[in-house]
């Protein structure tokens, strides 16, 4: 096939690159059946690990379980401490951390470098929330008594992951678990576990105790591990990042057991750019938004609303940056994009694009595969005045096309950009403020980003409404979700002296 073929990274720290699930302490190297980790440019075989047994999730399961009864004693400065040691080595091994993401995800590697320092900003930001877990005290109307509140770890966290994120969104939830005093049985995606694997590498190492930090793989058992999760009524909480479809199957099977759930769900983010909004500044932001991680990212830019007096100066504008992109291997310095995940990312691609195409859209900028550098490249495409009823109004592309809506009211834009069961983030360009609040207070999303295309950090809470999910990670909320709130009552106090 033809390609780029053969670019395997050097890596300064070999230590990092793991090739067994972590449970109680041990590296688990051995199982009946093994999975290949592939280079998604390549599609040459990275990693060979193990396919593990049910078994090993129970194990995983009872190591945390057990782990557990002592992480919870332990100091918030202790915690703390351990936290910020994980920071500090995340810090040390930047760049090779930032070529295992490379290397299984396919993105390019300034991004998986941004994407490295943005995980390690979890553990820093939570080393510094894990002493700052506030109670509340009351003043109960029964005069002889006294109440107030504690927040305690709610027990052991299943927490799973997808591949857009390979580290990111392990750190996000396990930075606020383990702060709380959590212990966590992490699921990685099997297109993507090497990132998981280095970081239990290095929270071992940062001096968390065996059987706190726990990964398990699997590819071909991953619905019976997510459903032994659900189901042990030693693990008390699930955090999910992942497509909406999954996330309602999980919260089913979690019913059992009552646990307490926090997931991170499908996106369909609306754009929404007025006339009297900074040109350049909206389309450049536009395209950060649009094409972080190649669009797939569950806070990637899907409808572009553009008021129809400038949506063909917009297009011309935005054509001239995508054309400037430079698609290769991630690992090639010169590389600013990517490939895709996999075949199924660029059909689905392709199937918005026919449609929106066959809906009247007009062609801005082509794009289409890439097979010279391999078969999942695919280079950007964009798409102007593509009508309300296109697919891609309704269902997120997660991927590199860029679909350009007209709207002429206010009124009509927050029509469209709310009809849709999903509300994770928004995007709105314009620099009269009166639209930008009116507009921000209208969309149904939990985050909305006025006139920036990057809003994600460690200080955000990030999460969504209706059917993108519930609960709030990173921010001060973020430690909330994996506490429980613990209320102590003192009664029969003699009268005030
Ligand atoms: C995601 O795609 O789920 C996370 C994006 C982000 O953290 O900005």
């Amino acid at each position: 096939m033809a390609g780029i073929t053969g670019i395997t990274p050097e890596f300064k720290n070999s230590d990092l690159i793991r090739k067994g699930a972590f449970v109680d302490g041990q590296w688990l190297e051995t199982a009946s059946e093994t999975f290949n980790v592939t280079d998604p440019a390549t599609l040459e075989v990275i990693a060979t690990l193990p396919d593990q047994s049910i078994e090993v999730i129970h194990e995983a399961i009872d190591s945390a379980a057990e782990a557990f009864r002592l992480f919870k004693k332990t100091t918030p400065k202790t915690r703390s401490t351990w936290l910020r040691n994980l920071y500090n080595l995340m810090m040390e091994n930047v760049d090779d951390l930032a070529k295992i993401i490379t290397w299984e995800n396919g993105k390019a590697l300034s991004e998986a470098q941004g994407e490295v320092k943005y995980a390690a900003s979890y553990f820093e930001w939570y080393a510094e929330e894990a002493v700052r877990m506030y109670g509340t005290t009351i003043q109960p109307n029964n005069g002889s008594n006294r109440a107030f509140t504690v927040r305690q770890p709610v027990g052991v966290c299943g927490i799973i992951c997808p591949w857009n994120f390979p580290s990111a969104m392990i750190t996000r939830k396990a930075g606020a678990a383990l702060a709380a005093g959590c212990t966590v049985v992490v699921k990685p995606d099997s297109q993507t576990p090497l990132s998981a694997l280095a970081l239990a590498h290095l929270a071992e190492k940062a001096g968390f105790p065996k059987g706190v930090f726990n990964v398990v793989l699997t590819a071909t058992r991953t619905p019976e591990f997510g459903l032994a999760l659900c189901e042990s009524p030693k693990v008390k909480k699930i955090s999910f990042t992942g497509s909406t479809n999954v996330g309602k199957i999980l919260m089913k099977q979690s019913a059992s057991t009552m646990k307490k759930l926090s997931f991170e769900l499908g996106g369909n983010a609306p754009v929404i750019v007025f006339d009297d909004a900074d040109l350049e500044q909206a389309v450049t932001q536009t395209i950060l938004s649009k094409f972080r991680g190649l669009g797939q990212t569950c806070v990637c830019a899907n409808r572009i609303y553009v008021q129809r007096t400038i949506i063909d100066s917009f297009a011309e504008k935005l054509a001239k940056q995508v054309n400037e992109f430079v698609i290769g291997h991630g690992l090639d310095s010169k590389t600013t994009h990517g490939c895709l995940i996999n075949e199924n990312a660029i059909k689905k691609v392709e199937a918005h694009v026919k449609d929106a195409l066959e809906k009247g859209a007009k062609t801005v900028v082509a794009g289409g595969r890439l097979p010279e550098l391999g078969p999942n490249f695919y280079a950007p495409t964009v798409l102007s005045h593509v009508p309300s009823t296109a697919v891609v109004n309704k269902d997120e592309t997660f991927g590199p096309l860029c679909a350009l809506i007209p709207f002429d009211t206010m009124e009509e834009v927050v029509g469209y950009a709310n009809d849709t069961e999903l509300g994770l983030a928004s995007y709105v360009f314009s620099k009269n403020i009166d639209t930008v609040y009116t507009v921000a207070e209208a969309l149904e999303t939990g985050m909305v980003s006025c006139n920036t295309g990057l809003f994600s950090e460690c200080t955000i809470p990030f999460g969504g409404v209706k059917e993108s999910g519930f609960g709030r990670e990173g921010s001060l909320h973020g430690i909330e979700d994996y506490t429980v709130i613990k209320t102590i009552t003192i009664g029969n106090l003699p009268a005030p002296l």
